[in-house]
């Protein structure tokens, strides 16, 4: 009989995409991830975006003010493409090392979206130059075509934009962000090293029923949203499969109260406190504990080409509970409050703090 494993040691885990926000709340939040990832790649849908050096700069010194003393995290930056994104300011930005990647929305496809690209040919210019430096490209891979249903919109973009980028630019390096169908994974699967994904943690516990259960929950509405059964359970298959191809994504989307229980519930799920529990549940229930490190802590590192981190960390099997709410510092209101994922659950795993 194989023996029960009660307790996993692995490097330090990066999250290779992460929302923090800004103002008020960004420090509220980013203590959540601070505490147990090395790095994180930061998503710059901000209102307005980040898509210049100097708004990067400034972002990255708020974010390292809003850090926890003591706390050796590291915030790694990225610009968000505009149909006038200037190819020379994205070229100084990644060999200064201050961009470590770009972010492409589709126009109007999730929070944030509206200075997003119209066309994806209009900007074939800053796509040279990408693959010209090798810089990685992080795509929300969803058609903005309202014609197109909700939960087929990952899969069109992969056919009618996807497919025809890498023709154009084959040598492109790309990461196919929070991935959500068995379509992506195969195109991912399929493709050559250059092309890799990230994986959520709530696109592999729950399927879009979460969204209906009793009535309408917002709290399971993110982007792109969550698909059916069979998507799901492909997506444990191929996170926990220790591909390189796949790694460590939350998309961690804290958003308050007040805009989740709304007529229009805004797109986001706030995984961030819980979010290596939450993963680490998956590859114990997948028995996949051995590849839980290669997709956390090195898979990532390695398609960024940036070195593994050190340190290391411990999780225990042993209950814990996520609470119901977090105040994340907007002045103790429960309508500023944020739910996390998981929200009143218990978790089998904890994080080791000594
Ligand atoms: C993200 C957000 O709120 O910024 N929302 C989401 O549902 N994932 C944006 C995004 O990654 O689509
Ligand atoms: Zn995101």
């Amino acid at each position: 009989m194989i023996e029960p494993v009660n307790q996993i040691s692995l490097l330090k885990p990066d999250d290779w995409h992460l929302h923090l926000r800004d103002g008020k709340i960004l420090k509220g939040v980013v203590s959540h991830t601070a505490d147990v990832f090395s790095r994180a790649i930061i998503m710059p849908n901000l209102d307005p975006p980040v898509t210049t050096l100097n708004q990067a700069k400034e972002y990255k010194k708020r974010i390292v003010q809003s850090i926890p003393s003591g706390s050796s995290f590291s915030p790694l930056m990225t610009a968000y493409l505009t149909d006038n994104m200037s190819p020379d300011e994205l070229e100084r930005g990644f060999i200064e090392g201050i961009f470590q990647a770009a972010k492409l929305y589709p126009v109007n496809v999730t929070t944030n979206s509206s200075y997003g690209v119209t066309d994806l040919s209009k900007i074939d210019n800053i796509f040279e130059t990408m693959e010209r430096i090798n810089m990685p490209l992080l795509i929300h891979g969803e058609v903005n075509d309202l014609n197109v249903d909700v939960f087929d919109r990952e899969a069109v973009f992969i056919e009618r934009h996807l497919k025809p980028l890498l023709r154009r630019f084959p040598s492109l390096k790309v990461v196919l962000e929070h991935i959500t169908t068995i379509d992506a994974i195969d195109f991912v699967e399929n493709n050559k090293c250059d092309i890799a994904a990230t994986i959520t943690p709530h696109h592999l516990h729950i399927n879009r029923n979460a969204m209906f259960l009793g009535g309408l929950r917002s709290d399971f509405y993110c982007l792109p949203t969550a698909k059916r059964e069979i998507h799901r359970i492909a997506l444990r298959r191929a996170a926990t499969s220790g591909k390189a191809c796949f790694f460590l994504g939350t998309d961690s989307a804290p958003h308050t109260r007040k805009f989740k229980e709304s007529s229009c519930g805004c797109a986001g799920i706030f995984n961030a406190p819980f979010a290596l529990e939450s993963y680490l549940t998956v590859f114990e229930e997948e028995q996949a504990l051995d590849n839980f490190e290669a997709f956390a802590s090195i898979n990532g590192a390695r398609f960024y080409g940036l070195p593994q981190n050190r340190e290391s960390i411990t999780l225990v099997k042993r209950d814990v509970s996520v609470p119901e709410m977090f105040d994340v510092g907007l002045e103790g209101d429960p309508n500023n409050f944020v739910k996390p994922f998981h929200s009143g659950e218990t978790l089998k795993w904890s994080v080791l703090r000594d």
